[in-house]
């Protein structure tokens, strides 16, 4: 018996995170949709769910374009008879790591991230809670970044986008709790994948309480109780996981 059983969840944005989630959500019973823009990139976790015994399916899913979106939605509730969760975890980093200020972001660079990493969360919002709301209540979960509410000398945009998911989540929080949806962003700190920037390791090392970079499932395990029942008092909250580097009262 896993936490998640008969419950079906679709994650947008595989990746590090994303295929730590999906695989999580699987292994605790839930039938999971993955998409992402490179769709071949959901192929491994979708795999592992399978040979583990679960369901899990892999799609092409630009959460920019409302057609995709909302042909993904379809896609699931067709396949597995209804929708409980949405995990939106997709992200656009345009700005280098060195990069630009408020004084030159590239209009490009700034716009892009506003289209995929908050528009693209609304979007996939609005198509999916139809759908939860129809199957009684259930759950949304944004990966939101500690970026979102800290002061950042370069890519702010990415820090505006992930505050921005932090406001959409309280109004789906506020004005959907009474259909027993419940939304939450999860802020994780510095999270391993395959290439990391050394200025980037040694934030965690000097800014966490716990000095380690995170892992990926340190955001799955949080992301499975708050699809699950055993989170169903928790709404309209961001949680950091972060090893302490945030601290809020
Ligand atoms: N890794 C970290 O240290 C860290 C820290 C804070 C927040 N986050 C957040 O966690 C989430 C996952 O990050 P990750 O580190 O696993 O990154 P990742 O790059 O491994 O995964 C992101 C995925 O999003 C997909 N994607 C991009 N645009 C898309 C679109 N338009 N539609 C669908 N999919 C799209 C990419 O193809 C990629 O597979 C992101 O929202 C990120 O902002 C990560």
């Amino acid at each position: 018996m896993g936490k998640l059983d008969s419950k079906v969840i679709l994650v947008v944005g595989a990746g590090a995170i994303g295929d730590a989630c999906a695989l999580r959500y699987g292994a605790e019973g839930a039938s999971v949709v993955l998409g992402d823009i490179r769709a071949e990139l959901t192929a491994q976790a979708v795999q592992a769910i399978q040979d583990a015994g679960g369901q899990a399916v892999g799609i092409h899913l630009d959460g920019t374009d409302e057609a995709s979106v909302e042909a993904a939605v379809k896609l699931t509730v067709d396949r597995f008879g209804g929708l409980d969760g949405l995990h939106a975890n997709f992200t656009y980093v345009g700005e280098g790591i060195g990069g630009s200020s408020v004084l030159d972001v590239p209009l490009a660079i700034f716009d892009r991230t506003m289209e995929v990493n908050v528009r693209g969360f609304m979007l996939c919002t609005r198509h999916a809670l139809p759908h939860i709301i129809a199957r009684g209540g259930g759950a949304v979960t944004f990966t939101s970044s500690g970026a979102a509410t800290k002061g950042v000398m370069t890519r702010f945009a990415y820090g505006m986008s992930k505050a921005a998911i932090q406001s959409l989540m309280r109004h789906v929080a506020t004005r959907f709790g009474d259909d027993a949806v419940r939304c939450n962003a999860i802020a994780p700190g510095v999270i391993a994948k395959p290439v990391m920037h050394d200025e980037t390791k040694a934030i965690a090392m000097n800014f966490n309480a716990i000095k380690r970079i995170g892992h990926p499932i340190d955001i799955a395990s949080i992301a499975a109780l708050l699809m699950s029942d055993e989170g169903s008092y928790i709404t309209g909250q961001v949680i950091n996981v972060d090893g302490g580097a945030t601290m809020r009262p």
